[in-house]
């Protein structure tokens, strides 16, 4: 599903070039459901955003799902993005002047789907994240652990393959941060969607299948989760 090979990301700065990824190898299997850990500043975001094909390595190579990243165009690095991947941020980014049925919304939207599928489909996700009833709410109607589900249910419109996801607990309390881990957990299992998620908090980490940990721009430490826990 994915296979990252040496790769690395160099930041040039006015104090000469910094070094965010250094040769950094991960292959990750079809519905995997992998947690990203590491101190701050190792590379856990850059990771994330060159998987997703939002910005490119400085070497190395990045396949996904059998697509070379870096031999995309600008273009077809877009398509690939509204087709495969489901971002998850920490911070939701919903637009604020646009409904939660508008927001999830937009992506198809973006790729012309036709109205009444458009209607069925948001109806659908609304229903999967258990959002009943808040379609016509705004962001600012919503509580942070509703927003982070708005925004899975976004991620989730494409039918994505792969949903990145950096730190998509980080600004919840834990009854809302245990329930965005139950729904990333259910769509991995139920759905067979790979999850990559980036996470500071040792007890997220532990839904995944496996945790990965970066420092300094390098992997460290990779281990399976032991089995039966969940
Ligand atoms: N656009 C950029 N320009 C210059 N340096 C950058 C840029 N983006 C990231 N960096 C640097 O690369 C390093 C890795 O950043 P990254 O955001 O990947 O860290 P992280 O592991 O996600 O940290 P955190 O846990 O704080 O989110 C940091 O030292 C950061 O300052
Ligand atoms: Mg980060």
């Amino acid at each position: 599903m994915i296979r990252v090979e040496k790769v690395s990301k160099e930041f040039a700065l006015e104090a000469g070039n910094f070094t965010a990824l250094r040769e950094t190898d991960v292959t990750i299997g079809k519905g995997e459901f992998i947690a990203v850990m590491g101190p701050s500043g190792s590379g856990k975001s850059t990771l994330l955003q060159i998987l997703g094909g939002l910005d490119l390595p400085t070497s190395g190579s990045v396949e996904i799902d059998g697509v070379r990243l870096e031999r995309l165009d600008e273009k077809g690095r877009t398509l690939f993005r509204r087709t495969k991947v489901g971002f998850v941020f920490q911070n939701y980014q919903l637009l604020p002047m646009m409904t939660v049925a508008e927001n999830i919304a937009l992506a198809l939207a973006a790729n012309r789907a036709p109205k009444a599928e458009i209607d069925r489909t948001v109806a659908r996700l609304i229903r999967e994240v258990n959002l009943e009833g808040k379609a016509s709410s705004y962001p600012s109607q919503l509580s942070g652990g509703q927003q982070q589900r708005v925004a899975i249910a976004r991620a989730l419109a494409m039918k994505p393959a792969l949903i990145l996801a950096d730190e998509p607990t980080g600004n919840l309390d834990r009854q809302n941060g245990e329930d965005i881990l139950k729904l990333l957990s259910r769509l991995n299992k139920e759905e067979g969607i790979t999850v990559v998620m980036v996470t500071h908090d040792r007890h997220a980490a532990e839904t995944a299948d496996r945790i990965i940990t970066l420092r300094d721009g390098a992997v460290v430490e990779d281990a399976m989760e032991g089995a039966g826990r969940k």
